[in-house]
């Protein structure tokens, strides 16, 4: 897979160096790069910023390096692999366009279901926002979605809805607000990243952890087994497989029903047995 990230400040994905993703990019599994988005600025100062029309608190992101720097990352038109949309079932020898995530606590929540299907893509930009966020233009243009107003630089941007160079997705952590992307962007690749193969050593950890199955994971225990006064629960010890099974998986519903009740109701209900239905 591969990754472009775009930020003001490429030293905050340093961390991106590291452990199981620092090693991924090591063995070839991840092409990660981070680009600083004020090189693409073409004035003295390296400006990436301006006051936001209408008025209001804060600076917002001036588009031309935006559109710069993402157009970067295309394949250049008539060389290799050609601009076209998005694969469709009659078209299937299409390359997919790039997804362009922009994260924003305005966007939809990323989970696993999300990061599972981010993991099957080819190439994932991420566009770091400051400030107030990346003027709008930027994504209509990014999605080739129609233009809000009318420009006056004689550049028709009419559109059929989305047939720019990249699909976008707004994509929020989580209900609350960062000063920045990049935070969120970190969180991401690494939620994606763990889901390539070969990234984690064992695939079997990826089956049994929260949220694989929609149920938050079971706790877990280790030596010694006795601790402060603490044991651990008999089954664990009882070497009884399908016994210690069951108890984790009361242990899940247990929990998600205490921690997290929006889960349950959220449950295909398939994957619930007959007793557990009924309870
Ligand atoms: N930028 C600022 N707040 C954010 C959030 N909650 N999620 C993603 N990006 C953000």
């Amino acid at each position: 897979m591969r990754i472009d990230v775009f930020s003001i400040f490429p030293e905050y994905l340093a961390p991106l160096e590291l452990s199981l993703i620092g090693k991924a990019r090591q063995d070839g599994i991840l092409d990660l790069q981070v680009h600083n988005l004020r090189d693409f600025t073409t004035d003295r100062h390296r400006t990436v910023d301006d006051s936001p029309y209408g008025g209001g608190a804060g600076m917002v992101m001036k588009p031309e390096p935006w559109a710069l720097a993402l157009e970067s990352v295309l394949p250049a038109v008539g060389q290799g692999t050609p601009r076209r949309p998005a694969r469709t079932p009659s078209d299937s020898l299409a390359p997919a366009k790039p997804i362009l995530i922009v994260p924003s606590p305005a966007g939809e929540v990323f989970d696993q279901a999300l990061a599972y299907e981010l993991a099957e893509e080819k190439h994932l930009v991420f566009a770091c926002g400051r400030y107030e966020g990346i003027d709008e233009r930027v994504l209509e243009w990014a999605a080739g979605t129609g233009s809000t107003g009318t420009g006056s630089d004689g550049i028709d941007p009419t559109s059929t809805g989305s047939d720019g160079p990249f699909r976008v997705r707004a994509v929020s952590l989580g209900d609350y607000v960062l000063n920045g992307g990049e935070v969120a962007v970190l969180a991401m690749v690494e939620a994606i990243g763990r889901l390539l193969p070969g990234v984690v050593g064992n695939p079997e950890s990826l089956v049994e952890e929260s949220h694989a199955d929609g149920l938050l994971e079971y706790p877990v225990y280790t030596k010694p087994s006795s601790w402060r006064g603490r044991g651990i629960p008999d089954v664990l010890l009882s070497g009884n497989h399908a016994k210690i099974a069951g108890f984790r998986r009361e242990e899940q519903l247990r929990r998600t029903v205490e921690r997290r009740p929006d889960l349950i109701d959220a449950l295909d209900p398939t994957i619930l047995t007959k007793a557990e239905l009924a309870t």
